[in-house]
């Protein structure tokens, strides 16, 4: 998938839309990108739909208090979208790492279209997308995202949320980056050269409830390798059963770095290594490596 760094530096959530529909332009070219983004790292290929609103809406949000808006997600409220990406995927041990890249890629070839959008992993109408995709019993529905035209003025609302998860505050590169050392120990880092890129393209990506939860050690012991780590919050990434949030934070975070890796000239691919090139203490939990292909 052809995306450009800027998707990722311009890229921020909106969850105040002006109500318009998409053109049939932005429709097209949205749709073209369900195919490109898939499969994920681990090889499994979501199926994705534009779902209406209605499609969308839990009953909460449909009996209705609020005008304008829809009450999905873990916290905060959608104003005024008329589509959403919805996908399912295959249950499976990577699934929703995979699905977390391919949505990603989604939103960022939105976010080139001009469109808005906004991760959604909390409550909305997981039965009703399930059942528009035709799912079977193996799938299920990890996540969604509005998709629209994004209001010049957020909501009260918006703005309430944006301040309660520090909507654009990141973790410093010091609690985030690592060197790997003798025996796998993780030390501070220093310079990381070429890599920076990288690394900035994946701190300042979205995850759920701004947790940040990946931790990327240079690996320059023998090669040139970039491990990704969960810092798992594990209350809370199991609180929704099978949907784990910083699972799909995993797959954005893959996403973002792959985007970094091709706009610098960076060739490498995902890979999972059988034996732990690092050593970690819970919980802390190994998910990845990006092999650079021109190193030996
Ligand atoms: C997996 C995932 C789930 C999310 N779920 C929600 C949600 O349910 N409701 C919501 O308002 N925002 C949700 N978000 C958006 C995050 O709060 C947002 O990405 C983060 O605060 C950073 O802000 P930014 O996207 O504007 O950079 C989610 C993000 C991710 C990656």
């Amino acid at each position: 998938m052809d995306i450009g760094i800027e998707a990722i530096k311009s890229r921020v959530s909106t969850r105040t839309y002006d109500g318009t529909p998409l053109s049939p332009d932005e429709e097209r070219s949205l749709r073209a990108s369900f195919s490109e983004a898939v499969p994920g790292p681990f090889g499994a290929a979501p199926r994705f739909i534009l779902a209406s609103r209605d499609e969308v809406e839990d009953e909460a949000s449909r009996s209705g208090s609020v005008r304008g808006g829809v009450r999905i997600g873990t916290y905060g409220m959608i104003v005024g979208p008329r589509a959403f990406v919805a996908g399912v995927i295959a249950k499976g041990p990577f699934a929703c790492v995979d699905f977390g890249y391919c949505l990603e890629g989604i939103v960022l070839r939105a976010t080139e279209l001009g469109l808005g959008t906004c991760w959604i992993g909390g409550a909305f109408g997981r039965g009703a997308i399930a059942r528009a995709l035709r799912a079977d019993k193996g799938e299920f529905v990890p996540a969604t995202t509005p998709v629209g035209h994004g209001a010049g003025r957020p909501s009260i609302q918006d703005r309430i949320v944006r301040g309660s998860s520090r909507a654009r505050t990141r973790k410093a590169p010091a609690e985030l980056f690592f060197e790997a050392g003798e025996g796998g120990r993780l030390l501070p880092l220093g310079s990381a050269g070429r890599w920076d890129e990288i690394l900035e393209a994946v701190r300042i990506g979205p995850s759920a409830s701004n947790k940040q939860p990946w931790r990327l050690v240079l690996d320059r012991r023998d090669g040139e390798a970039l491990h990704l780590v969960l810092h798992e919050d594990q209350r809370y990434n199991n609180m929704l059963g099978e949907v784990k949030l910083q699972e799909l934070d995993m797959g954005i975070a893959m996403r973002h770095a792959e985007v970094a890796a091709r706009a610098i000239g960076l060739g490498g691919s995902w890979r999972r290594l059988d034996r732990y090139p690092i050593s970690l203490e819970e919980p802390q939990r190994y998910i990845a490596t990006f092999v650079a292909d021109n190193v030996a």
